[in-house]
């Protein structure tokens, strides 16, 4: 098996205002270059932290995760940015948007933080506006588009910087079926392409188009 993420021993506590909260209680799991991979679970169980582990947005408390080679709680703040703006791609189940930019120019910021020349950013937004099949609203502000028609575009602005694997938090529990099933179209091409996916989702039909389906019960795993 080819891993290019491996999860060994990791453990998750959030020391909140209150009561400190354990998340995760030792998680290992490997995700396999080219997988499509469906995280499911009772709320509350674990999924959305396991999913910011995996995408180097938290740390763990103990535990090891080693992504493409690397060791990501070796990593220094700035490093685990760049291994952020690089390596994965994020969509979330409220879109995370900017609403008073258009929606080119929301692609075009994620490719700013990789360093890419503006005139390179503007023309890779419209291609991978074009093949969410939005290239028609470009120009138009992202708050006034539809609740699918911003998921896609946050779909193109995750894939902007080329990652090797799409994290995705819930990318249909705010759409209707229709515009799920944009989604999840774009997201199977986006798998033949060979793109690593993986994925949270509360919806059986979802996730039964994955490949593996992982349950995240009590912070613990079981495939
Ligand atoms: N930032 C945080 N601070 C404190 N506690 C947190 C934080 N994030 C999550 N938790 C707690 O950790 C546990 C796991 O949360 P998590 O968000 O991973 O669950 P989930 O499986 O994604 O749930 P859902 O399906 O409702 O999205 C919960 O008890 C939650 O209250
Ligand atoms: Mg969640």
């Amino acid at each position: 098996m080819n891993s290019i993420m491996k999860v060994q021993g990791v453990h998750k506590t959030y020391n909140g205002r209150s009561v400190p909260t354990t998340a995760l209680r030792g998680v290992n799991l490997e995700i396999e270059a080219g997988s499509f991979t469906c995280l499911v679970g009772p709320s509350g169980h674990g999924k959305s932290t396991l999913l910011h582990l995996l995408g180097g947005l938290d740390r763990p408390c103990e535990g090891s995760i080693e992504a493409f080679g690397q060791r990501l709680e070796h990593m220094s703040d700035a490093e685990l940015a760049r291994f952020r703006a690089h390596k994965v791609g994020f969509v979330f189940q409220f879109f995370n948007l900017l609403k008073g930019l258009t929606v080119a120019e929301n692609v075009e910021v994620a490719m700013m933080f990789a360093g890419l020349p503006a005139k390179e950013q503007s023309k890779r937004a419209a291609e991978l506006l074009e093949s969410v099949g939005l290239g028609d609203k470009m120009k138009a502000r992202a708050n006034e588009l539809s609740g699918g028609q911003m998921q896609r575009v946050a779909i193109a602005r995750a894939l902007a910087n080329d990652p090797d694997v799409l994290l995705l938090d819930e990318p249909t529990g705010n759409l209707d079926t229709v515009s799920e099933g944009e989604v999840l179209g774009i997201l199977d091409e986006l798998h033949r392409q060979g793109r690593t996916i993986v994925m949270v989702t509360h919806g059986a039909e979802v996730a039964a188009r994955a490949q593996r389906i992982v349950e995240v019960r009590d912070g613990r795993v079981s495939v």
